[in-house]
């Protein structure tokens, strides 16, 4: 039986997750972490267990790793892009130290280890259109850097030392649940919420600067597939380029107004995360998932729409 213990858990992609996890493999056998405890979070903390942790510090994951039989890690604590180049030492010392704490206790105590990397680790030299799943990764932000380290590291520990590590390449992450926190993408989560409460958005980054995207529930589907799959199939470790979509501002704009007519775009660019977003892919090419671990996701734009704005509507308590 899988007993996972999950990093930043309560995080943008933790706080789903961990329902996800703990409705396949129960609630005691899904061990949620963070290195504090962020308010909106109680159903997630009381409904099973819940543990302070710090992914800088060794003794302390180790202790709960411990406690809990843990068998699986899936580490999701960071610090992300626009973050990363205000911050650009924490995003490292988290970033990397604190996966190279993961991979350690992975290789100790022969834990899974499932790390997502980003289309952050791909840079202005790479292949824009249809970014191949091999090709040139040479990031210019801090958070590029640590997520190309980090699929190294983790290819790394599975040569070195056999340990199972796995991980994607996420786009940016759309969902209602929780805000990401100081990501270039999370322009696209912002305008659904401003949508329906102003019915207008003031975007940070351009007309034209397409990115690829995904809705949260495929995002989930593919962690859990990729920790099931069969290690016979798989070529590659870290990370798997996975899509669901790619659009730009006035693409997104446009599917809001099929349900909110009167919704009007403008913009109001910042230099720092339209810099970090000219540097990323235009649309990755995702057929090693596909091929290697069945990767299909079931979100295209229209249909993500019209779930976050339904979802949205009842969360915010906005009328129709
Ligand atoms: N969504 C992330 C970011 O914008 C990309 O991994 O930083």
């Amino acid at each position: 039986m899988r007993k996972i213990l999950v990093t930043g858990a309560l995080g943008q992609i933790g706080s789903e997750l961990m329902v996800k996890l703990r409705e396949i493999y129960g609630v005691n056998n899904a061990v949620a972490s963070n290195r504090r405890i962020k308010e909106g979070h109680e159903a997630l903390i009381e409904n099973g267990p819940f543990e302070i942790v710090n992914i800088n510090n060794l003794k302390q994951m180790a202790d709960v790793v411990d406690k809990y039989n843990i068998n699986t890690i899936i580490n999701l604590a960071a610090i992300l892009s626009a973050k990363g180049e205000n911050d650009p030492a924490s995003c490292w010392d988290i970033n990397m130290n604190g996966l190279y704490n993961v991979l350690e206790l992975g290789r100790e105590k022969r834990l899974q280890i499932f790390t997502p990397s980003s289309i952050a680790a791909f840079g202005p030299s790479t292949p824009p259109d249809n970014t191949p799943q091999d090709t040139i990764q040479r990031p210019n932000t801090m958070y590029g850097v640590t997520k190309v380290a980090g699929e190294l590291l983790c290819d790394y520990y599975y040569k070195k030392f056999d340990v199972d590590t796995r991980g994607v390449r996420f786009p940016g992450l759309i969902s209602y649940e929780t805000l990401p926190g100081g990501g270039t993408t999370d322009y696209a989560v912002h305008i659904y919420y401003e949508a329906l409460k102003h019915k207008k958005y003031t975007s940070f980054i351009d007309k034209g600067t397409q990115m690829d995207m995904m809705y949260m529930p495929d995002a989930l589907d593919a962690i859990v597939s990729l920790m099931e799959a069969d290690p016979a199939k798989l070529k590659h470790r870290n990370a798997f380029n996975v899509t669901a979509m790619s659009f730009e501002p006035e693409e997104i704009a446009a599917s809001i107004k099929e349900h909110i007519p009167e919704f009007k775009l403008d913009y109001d660019v910042d230099s720092g995360r339209q810099a970090i977003a000219d540097s990323w892919p235009n649309s990755l090419d995702d057929s090693a998932a596909r091929e290697e671990w069945g990767w299909n996701p079931k979100y295209n734009l229209e249909a993500m729409t019209k779930d976050m704005l339904e979802k949205l509507r009842i969360k915010l308590n906005i009328e129709d």
